[in-house]
Order: C-alpha cells, then structure tokens, then sequence
C-alpha cells in the first residue's frame, strides 16, 4: 500500500478533562476522530505480504510488537498500526514475544490514538470470572477449548437450530452499547492441525449489492442479542457482569440487546461497512418477522459465501492476530479436542453510526489510486 497524506494529532480531539465528580460525561459513545486518519507507511519497511486482495495483511517476525511499544517513536508506529488494521481489516504476526502485559498496552494505546472515546476502556465480557482487580485494571482474558467443553461459548446456543460451522461467525460483544473496535490474540498452546481461524470483509460485502439495497439498508438498525449468555452463565456456574460497567458507562445492567446502524461507519477510515452479524443479530427493528428474516438470511449468505472476502488463519505458537470489529466478521473452527489456549486482549470503540457521506473501501481507494 503506498504512503499518503501524513496524518496529525490535530485529527484528534483531545480527551476531555474528566469531570471530578459522578456525573457522566455528555457523549461517552462518540469518536474522537474528527475525519477519517491517514496511513503512513511506516510499517511497510517490514517483511510482508498481503494475505487476500480483499482483506488480512502478514508480517514476518522481524517486526516484534514488544519492540514496536518501545520504539522511540512508538505512537506513530502504533498510530500507523490501527490505521492499517482498519483498512486491511486483520493484521496477522508471526512469531511475537509479546508478554500479556505488553497486549493490554498495545490494545489501550491502539484506539487511544485512533479516536476511542476517553470512557471506552477495556473490554470486560459479560461472562468473564469475578476477579476482584477485573475491576479497575481489565488482564487479558485467557481462551481456552475448555471452556467450550462445559458448556460455553457462541455456538452452543445454536445446538438446538443448526450443526454448521458458519453458525459462529460474530463481531465481538456487537450486543454491547458500544461494541468492540480492536480484539487482539495470541496462541500459545494449539493442536497438531485445526482451531483455524477466519475473518470477512464487511466493507466488501456492500460490493456485491446494488446501490439502491446498500441505501435502503441504511435506513435500518437491528438488534443485536447475546441474552443467551444468562443461560451460559448458568452452565459455567457464574453471573452475568451487571454488577460494573463493562468497559464504558453505556455498556451496563443484566439486558445483554443493543440496537445499531445496520450500515456502519468506521470512523478510523471512514468506509462504510455491514454490521449485522450471523451470531448475534436476529431482528431487523421495524420491519415484519419475514422481511427481517429473508433480509438478514441474504445478509448471512453473502457474508459466509463470498469466500474471496474471506481469509483463513492457521495459527502457530506466538502467533498474534489484530482485527477490527467495526469491519470485519471473524470465527474460529472446532475441529479438534485437543488443547487450545492463548490470551486475548480486547477494547471498546465508539457507538456505532453511520455518517451519510462515507464511501465504500472501493470508492475510497479508487480516489486515493491505492490498491488497499
Ligand atoms: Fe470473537
């Protein structure tokens, strides 16, 4: 991807002072950002390639991430990093020594300068274990196949309607006020073959419909819902996490539904994208049963079949991948029984919105002559 314009602090606003005392501030959902940001190129110097033309770019280990925080110039690399998964969706590092510690610096730094708003911390999943210091100082969550074992986990819910692996593809905590922007993932234990792990494109899906679908669908929001999650709970012996704000003060209490845009901007690149996804959004708000059903059934279709928008990910040990929830859709596979375990690091964005002036990825990068 070539360099263009140079991106400033001047497209941040600065975060506001908080207020000393309880009160909320005005809009804790909102962007910083006040236009898309620039990609500076200065992590093309690294070894690369480019996973599909559509979506997911690989770095060789000579980039370590741990060296990139320590850099002398660690918050324009960073800067760069987001800007970059953001356009190319996910971002994938081979052979990281990156500690757990380390990721949480880089996931809060990421969307720090990248517009987060100042009251989206870290994200503190409604099924996470009571760890006292969760609280005020969110670690990385461990995965674990274990988990899914007992009883956890997306696809469970779904025994009962449907034996396909697509049943788990999802954008993370979508059923969240104010959703996810990055999720980050190291493996560190993973078996001899399986637990790959797949993204699609969500802004290249608006390519494969017509002009005038793509305008109706932005006049639409749908509910995203995960109160599954009581059940599941239940079945790993905890509680939902209503007792906190689960990483920004609009994402609290025990109900577990959001309504969002059905059409989103990413604020980051400012391309539109499609944010409905196959595990957690079951309505269309305000149109029939069977309208909201055909609907979203061809949403799902054009998701899961257009396997050039997708890219596959077979995971090594020290493996990292960084993706962009605003963007993408992404699932694992479970094809195997053996061991799986890795940490996971993810943070909270802006509430999702859809600005009427933004482009597709097609149309931004034919204005910038970039290829992506
Ligand atoms: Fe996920």
């Amino acid at each position: 991807m070539a360099p263009v314009a140079t991106t400033t602090t001047a497209d941040i606003a600065p975060a506001p002072v908080k207020p000393q005392t309880q009160t909320q501030v005005a809009d804790p959902g909102k962007s910083r950002l006040n236009g898309p940001m620039k990609y500076n190129g200065l992590l093309d110097s690294y070894k690369h390639h480019e996973v599909t033309p559509a979506i997911g770019r690989e770095f060789a280990s000579d980039l370590q991430l741990s060296a990139l925080l320590s850099s002398s110039n660690a918050d324009e690399l960073v800067r760069d990093l987001a800007v970059l998964v953001s356009r190319r969706g996910v971002v994938f590092f081979r052979g990281q020594d990156i500690s757990p510690d380390d990721m949480m610096v880089l996931a809060r730094r990421i969307g720090e300068l990248s517009g987060r708003p100042a009251e989206s911390n870290m994200c503190i999943h409604p099924v996470s274990e009571y760890t006292p210091e969760l609280v005020h100082t969110p670690k990385t969550q461990m995965i674990s196949a274990e988990r899914q074992n007992k009883g956890g986990g997306i696809r469970r819910i779904h025994d009962d309607l449907s034996r396909w692996a697509s049943v788990a593809w999802h954008s993370d905590v979508s059923f969240e006020n104010v959703p996810s922007d990055y999720s980050m993932l190291k493996v560190n234990i993973l078996p001899e073959a399986g637990g790959d792990t797949l993204w699609v494109d969500a802004y290249g899906v608006l390519d494969r419909m017509s002009p005038s679908f793509v305008e109706y669908l932005e006049t639409l929001t749908a509910e995203h819902n995960a109160e599954f999650f009581h059940q599941e709970a239940e079945n790993l012996g905890l509680k939902v996490r209503d007792d906190i704000e689960r990483g920004n003060p609009l994402n609290k209490g025990s109900s577990l539904i959001a309504h969002h845009p059905i059409i989103r901007t990413n604020p980051v690149t400012g391309w539109k994208a499609l944010f409905v996804n196959r595990g957690f959004t079951h309505r269309i708000d305000d149109v029939t049963k069977d309208e909201s059903d055909m609907i979203l059934n061809y949403l799902n279709q054009i998701c899961i079949h257009n396997m050039d928008l997708q890219c596959r990910f077979r995971w090594e040990k020290g493996s990292v991948a960084l993706w962009d929830n605003r963007c993408t859709w992404h699932s694992a596979t479970f094809d195997y029984s053996e061991e799986r375990r890795g940490d996971r690091a993810s943070s909270l964005g802006e509430k999702p919105y859809l600005d009427p002036s933004s482009m597709r990825k097609s149309e931004g990068l034919r204005q910038e002559g970039n290829k992506w």
